[in-house]
């Protein structure tokens, strides 16, 4: 199985993203970092620990890493009830935080999982201050990783949480921009391609039709997930967002997109996050990462919802 690490603020979608990892025998969870990010970085790290211990994986370390952004006054998420899952209550985690800054852990195991062959894929889905940490502290560590598949940014759709910027880039721009310039094989999924990921009532009752313990958890997940704004997303029901990064590895037929150079806006407070892709080739900047922007969603919903039915 393929060696993946996901750096997470859960964050309703993030522990959908978890499990649907979790699920799939293709991957090797190989540690959860936490961020903060939709919540505070003790939450994260709780509700990372409470999701594991539903999953019957408590085996998974997780490891917390940075309380605030590198630079900017520290902003949370809005969407995902107090203490980031909702309401929804998961069992108490059994386990406890393993020893060890997640930064620096990403240090290690990149090199640990590139000495043996089979690099790591590095999936963040909150805030990339921890990538930007490691890559402060060791700038070798990217050409260590196989991909970097972030959920993050937003272009044709800018921003979800100012006119101008995505949460996760918006949260940490200047650490997005370290990313964005570490050299890294970097494909993202920003919100023009998860707006398309919407868990509709249709499929939410296709997935508790198909059953199971843990399904039956995500779709309580999702009863908190559709804010009822049509206007934004077309139909209703709530995007998951985070969900597509381990999709993506799962079946990348699903995705399209373009290799394009990406930049994010750090001087601007008011557009903080904002992103700017350039599509057509206009400038002699080379492309840094891939931009999905198309998703079979019918395809993602029968992979998550087969996914999670087969999980106990
Ligand atoms: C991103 O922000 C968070 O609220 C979600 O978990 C997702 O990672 C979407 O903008
Ligand atoms: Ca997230």
């Amino acid at each position: 199985p393929r060696p993946i690490v996901i750096d997470t603020d859960p964050g309703v979608d993030d522990a959908i993203a978890i499990l649907l990892a979790l699920a799939s025998p293709e991957l090797e969870l190989v540690a959860v970092h936490t961020v903060a990010g939709n919540c505070p970085l003790a939450d994260a790290t709780g509700n990372a620990l409470r999701v594991l211990e539903l999953a019957g994986r408590a085996d998974i370390p997780v490891h917390a890493g940075c309380p605030r952004p590198l630079l900017r006054e520290q902003i949370f998420g809005k969407f995902h009830g107090r203490g980031g899952l909702g309401g929804t209550v998961l069992p108490a985690p059994r386990q406890g935080v393993a020893p060890g800054h997640a930064a620096q852990r990403l240090i290690e195991v990149s090199h640990a999982a590139r000495a043996t062959g089979r690099p790591l894929t590095v999936c963040p889905i909150g805030p990339l201050t921890n990538l930007a940490a490691a890559i402060a502290l060791d700038p070798t560590v990217a050409a260590a990783w196989d991909k970097v598949v972030v959920m993050g940014g937003g272009f044709r759709v800018p921003g979800n949480r100012t006119p101008y910027a995505e949460f996760n880039i918006l949260a940490d721009p200047h650490a997005a921009r370290m990313v964005l310039n570490s050299g890294a094989d970097i494909v993202m999924m920003p919100l023009d391609l998860t707006h398309q990921a919407m868990a509709t009532p249709a499929r939410i009752e296709r997935l508790r039709a198909a059953g199971g313990r843990i399904a039956a958890a995500v779709v309580e997940l999702l009863t908190f997930w559709d804010r009822g704004d049509i206007e934004r997303f077309g139909e209703p029901g709530g995007p998951l967002h985070d969900p597509t990064v381990i999709g993506y590895l799962l079946a990348p037929e699903l995705f399209q997109g373009k290799r394009v150079h990406v930049d994010v806006d750090c001087e601007t407070p008011e557009r903080y996050g904002h992103m700017v892709a350039d599509w057509y080739g206009q400038t002699d900047r080379p492309a840094n990462a891939t931009v999905m922007t198309k998703l079979d969603a019918e395809g993602f919903f029968a992979l998550l919802t087969r996914r999670l039915a087969a999980l106990e």
